[in-house]
């Protein structure tokens, strides 16, 4: 096998090349080609200076993550980097694409850094449930502090080429296009002189002198890190950093990487990795399908919904032409969208200009006919099937052939719904979650009828607005909501039989799941669908909505809320719970929290079953991908059907079966097997 790494001379320059596509990662030919390469240059005496540069869309990405859990194959990154660092001869790294994980790690180990402007720089282990492995926590906080180090190894968001030359980890930033000469420009530059090494570097004192810096990150970012184990060990390495030798820092990180790899949330996280990007790829569309030009979207309603979704358009680029019936409702919608911009604009997360640029891109109108000439239609109207049905019969009179229409619904029948057209191929369902410009999820509903094109256009621009999409059947909540429901039907029974509504939220907060479905009613709204009849109660929500509990905007819904929105249970909200019980004649008694959360989480594994047993969902992981990035499900547990796998199948069906609840064939059959899901 021919190696990925070779080598190429320039004068007294010895350049180090990897061609590892798609985005080199650092596999063990790769590192066993750059231990060899850095062999080759410090053994020739005509050898001066070196550079290593990668080719095709990016620099090394990373450890290759496919090998994690397997044995270990030397040379190992660390090997290859030590002996990289030791070079007496000046050794620059040259970055284009994206210098991630052990690929910054590689940079780290040169003496010197240069990127294009496009550049990217970062540490993301913690996203997959680690620390840096390569000396990374030691050698960053040497080059560039602890301060500058924290948020880059425990956080894991990767920054510019600019902001990494501002903190000291680029030494350069060179025209794009002409990395390759001017990396060996660089490289000769330094010839002759004594080699930087990160790993001698003394920035790390910051860490020493105010040791609160350590503390006041982990207060700040308490929220992001709520029950993930990596964002903590990152902290202490970098502490580490500071209060060790260069030897005895790197001996504690492989201790912590170590422990943190050989454990579940690191498992389940690397699990989430590969199911994001499975997600994309549906089994029965070519990869190299023909996709249809998007160049202009239409999006019917101007409410909450349709103007958080033609935002995700505009953002990108796309325009978009925003239809409503009333002129009142469009003036109101396209000032709500104005706003967010604007609020978005003050957080300092885009520039005015770019706020005007969308803004820009924006279209509204009255009438169906300026929808005519959009490549794409998706309806954000209210969830009737009549009036769906309705939208899409106009919509097939006017919208030009070949164009993609589209539902937001979040239940009904998409394939009723395209019936209403003469072109079902082209309709699918394209259901986004609120608020729309922020919720990361897209459920792309296929329909009996969608085409292949059809589908892979919409995956691909799911992409391109910033989504993570996963593919869901027709059937009814599709994916998300039909296992939501289970959820909620347990919700409501425990309260009936005891279990405080406070506990309930607090076993799926304790969880991992930023609220429970209590407190999450509060905050959308009780009375979202109410009758609005204060005389008319069939249910506890009813009930609250009769003395004006409607949620957090009332001051009052499950909860009483402070003026800093704190919840309280309330005595009257109990009340009304035990006299709806009392009702029903349900029996009260103690309930555990493990039962809570048994009885809240197995019926959702059970009809998660049910749902790949239908061929819904394409894979156990595309509904992780659903229930992670559409419903709060915690990352470090990798969704749903992993956490069930990692739970076992056979104690899901046994705790079902405790609390008399339904067992599906199809998980029954999978348990009794020992199996899991994926
Ligand atoms: N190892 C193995 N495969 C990888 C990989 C890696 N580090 N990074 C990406 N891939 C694969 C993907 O699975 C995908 O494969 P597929 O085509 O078969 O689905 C393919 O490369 C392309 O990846 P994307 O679809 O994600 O391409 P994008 O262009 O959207 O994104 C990227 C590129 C930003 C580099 C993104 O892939 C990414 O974030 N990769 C992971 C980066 C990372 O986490 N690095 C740290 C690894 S851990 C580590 O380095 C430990 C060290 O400290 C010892």
């Amino acid at each position: 096998m021919t190696s990925p790494i070779r080598t190429e001379r320039q004068d007294n320059v010895l350049v180090i090349i990897s061609d590892n596509p798609p985005v080199n990662a650092l596999g063990q030919a790769v590192r066993a080609g750059l231990a060899s390469g850095i062999e080759e240059a410090v053994g020739d005496d005509s050898v001066k200076a070196v550079v290593i540069r990668c080719d095709g869309r990016t620099f090394f990405a990373g450890a290759d993550i496919t090998e994690f859990g397997k044995p270990p194959q030397g040379p190992s990154l660390p090997e290859a980097l030590d002996k990289l660092e030791a070079s007496d001869k000046p050794v620059v790294a040259a970055i284009h694409g994206m210098a991630l994980g052990g690929g910054c790690e590689v940079a780290l180990a040169c003496h010197y850094r240069i990127a294009v402007p496009s550049a990217k720089m970062g540490l993301p282990e913690v996203k997959l449930g680690l620390i840096p492995g390569a000396a990374g926590t030691q050698r960053l906080p040497r080059l560039v502090g602890a301060q500058a180090a924290l948020p880059l190894v425990a956080i894991g968001d990767p920054i510019s080429a600019k902001k990494a030359q501002g903190i000291g980890l680029l030494d350069g930033i060179v025209e794009e296009g002409k990395l390759a000469e001017e990396a060996i420009s660089f490289a000769q530059s330094k010839i002759g002189q004594p080699v930087a090494r990160s790993s001698e570097g003394q920035a790390n004192q910051d860490g020493v002198k105010n040791p609160a810096i350590f503390d006041d990150f982990r207060a700040k970012h308490a929220r992001k890190m709520r029950g993930f184990d990596a964002p903590n060990a990152a902290i202490e390495a970098v502490k580490a950093a500071g209060e060790l030798s260069y030897a005895d820092g790197v001996k504690k990180e492989r201790e912590l990487f170590t422990t943190l790899m050989t454990g579940t949330q690191s498992a389940a996280m690397r699990h989430y990795f590969f199911a994001e990007r499975a997600a994309n790829k549906i089994d029965d569309v070519p990869a190299d399908t023909p996709l249809i030009d998007i160049a202009k979207v239409g999006i019917i309603g101007a409410g909450t919904m349709g103007g958080g979704i033609a935002m995700n358009f505009l953002s990108a680029g796309i325009p978009v032409t925003i239809l409503e019936m009333k002129q009142d409702a469009l003036d109101r919608g396209t000032a709500v969208m104005r706003k967010n911009y604007e609020n978005a604009a003050k957080r300092g997360r885009m520039t005015s200009e770019q706020v005007e640029a969308a803004m820009g891109l924006l279209t509204p109108t009255l009438e169906y006919d300026d929808l005519a000439d959009c490549d794409l239609v998706i309806e954000a109207v209210y969830e009737s099937m009549d009036v769906k049905k309705q939208v899409f019969a106009k919509l097939d009179e006017v919208v030009k052939d070949g164009a993609i229409l589209a539902t937001n619904t979040s239940y009904l029948n998409v394939d009723e719904i395209a019936l209403a057209t003469k072109r079902p191929g082209y309709v699918l369902g394209l259901h986004f979650f609120s608020p729309a410009n922020i919720m990361k999820l897209l459920e792309i509903v296929r329909g009996e009828k969608t085409r292949g094109d059809v589908l892979a256009t919409s995956m691909k621009l799911s992409k391109k607005i910033g989504k993570v999409a996963a593919v869901s059947g027709v059937c009814p909540g599709f994916i998300g909501n039909r296992m939501l429901s289970k959820r909620q039907e347990q919700a409501n029974q425990l309260i009936m039989e005891g279990a405080n509504y406070w506990d309930v939220d607090d076993v799926l907060l304790e969880f991992g799941f930023p609220m429970g479905p209590f407190q999450m009613g509060d905050l959308a709204g009780i009375d979202i669908g109410w009758h609005r009849d204060p005389s008319k109660v069939t249910t506890v929500r009813e009930a609250l909505c009769a003395v004006g509990r409607f949620g957090q905007k009332a001051g009052k819904g499950f909860y009483d809320y402070d003026e800093a929105r704190q919840r309280t249970p309330s005595d009257e909200v109990r009340q009304i719970i035990s006299e709806f019980a009392a009702k029903e004649g349900s029996e009260q008694r103690e309930i555990s929290k493990d039962e809570i959360r048994e009885r809240l989480l197995y019926p959702m594994v059970n009809e998660g079953a049910k749902i790949l047993d239908e061929g819904m969902a394409q894979r156990a992981s595309d509904i992780d991908v659903v229930w992670i990035n559409g419903y709060g499900w915690p990352l470090h547990t990798g969704g749903p059907m992993f956490w069930a796998s990692t739970v076992g199948l056979d104690e899901v069906v046994a705790g079902l079966e405790r609390h008399g609840l339904e067992v599906s064939g199809y998980l029954l059959q999978k348990a009794q097997a020992g199996e899991r899901f994926g």
